[in-house]
């Protein structure tokens, strides 16, 4: 068993037997091992900086109805809203004075909305040429993805949620489709976008099976990102009294995927602090080398309550919060390098 760790870091896989021994094993000394390992790979790669990118939740209306979303269409709680051109140029202004370089759109699933903000990623594109424009918009049909490409984005994250079709169908209405949400990431790689996939940890009917098998999809697709955090029960939806994820598995997950995937760009989540005191410390800590601040307009901020409690801090508390533990803030746009 201790030879798992040091099997997974020479060959960049292990078999399922193997990763199923690291998400549920109860061996300190192992899981100790595990994230120090992942941790020195992070560090050969990246150095003691983390990336972050400014977090803008443009808008909250969705026309889908995602079982587990605080923000699902039918969730009448929330005031619906949606930021403004300018509003969003102010955002990323805010962010760029504070010297992040990457800037992320993301908002309900809203195609024609989206297909709308084609111009205003050409203007952010125009007035920051050397910002990476990130958004995370859900599905929409291959010709807006290929416009908002055209306009100027760089990067995509559309996460897969789960890797198998049966907890797919758990998880959302009847007429989503693991299939679809695939094809929309084959297209966005093949439009040369850097792409994200990613799920919950912990989400409803979940078992270690379904995480193996979202860890063999992302090394069949190989996307340059990998979001992912703990489930933890919204208000409002079907699965509102389910127990939230485990912060603890959420780590492992961070050290396999660092230690599958050297260069990957995997944040230490919002849900992951949110659940966790120091949770993006301890994913720092993991392997992680991204971490996301909000930068929606406050007045919006209880609006986006995918979740319950969700945490938002800003670039300073972070910037002290990382420098406690001997990491810094990289001025550095942080594109994917293989
Ligand atoms: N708990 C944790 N993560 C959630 N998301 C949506 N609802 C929840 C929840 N209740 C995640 C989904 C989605 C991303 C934007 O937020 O994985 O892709």
């Amino acid at each position: 068993m201790q030879e798992l760790v040091g099997t997974l870091a020479q060959h960049r896989t292990l078999d399922d037997e193997g990763l199923r021994m690291l998400l549920e094993t109860e061996d300190g000394t192992l899981l100790q091992e595990l994230h120090e390992r992942a941790r020195g790979v992070a560090e050969e790669r990246f150095g003691k900086k983390v990336y972050l990118r400014a977090l803008i939740e443009w808008s909250n209306v969705c026309r889908n109805d995602c079982l587990y979303c605080g923000i699902r269409k039918s969730n009448g709680a929330h005031r619906r809203y949606s930021l403004t051109q300018d509003e969003i140029l102010q955002c990323c202004e805010k962010a760029w004075a504070q010297g992040i370089r990457t800037f992320v759109l993301q908002g309900g699933e809203n195609p024609p909305a989206a297909r709308g903000l084609t111009g205003t990623v050409a203007a952010i594109r125009e007035a920051w040429p050397e910002a990476a424009i990130t958004l995370s918009l859900g599905e929409l049909p291959d010709e807006t993805f290929r416009r908002l490409k055209t306009a100027g984005a760089d990067r995509y994250l559309l996460r897969h949620e789960t890797a198998s079709p049966v907890h797919y169908a758990k998880l959302h209405p009847a007429g989503m489709r693991l299939e679809t949400r695939l094809q929309c990431i084959r297209t966005l790689k093949e439009l040369g976008f850097q792409t994200g996939m990613g799920m919950m940890v912990g989400s409803p009917f979940q078992t270690t099976e379904e995480l193996i098998r979202d860890l063999r999809l992302i090394e069949r697709i190989r996307p340059e990102m990998a979001g992912i955090g703990p489930f933890i029960p919204a208000k409002g939806t079907p699965f509102a009294t389910h127990p939230a994820g485990s912060a603890d598995k959420t780590l492992r997950l961070y050290s396999i995927l660092r230690l599958m995937f050297p260069s990957l760009l995997i944040p230490a989540t919002t849900a992951l602090s949110t659940l966790l005191e120091g949770g993006r410390r301890a994913g720092i800590l993991a392997g992680a080398n991204v971490i996301m601040p909000n930068f929606t307009p406050p007045e919006h901020r209880a609006d986006y309550a995918l979740y319950e409690g969700k945490s938002s801090d800003d670039p300073q508390t972070i910037e002290q919060e990382l420098s406690a533990i001997g990491y810094g803030i990289s001025p550095s746009r942080g594109d994917y390098q293989a």
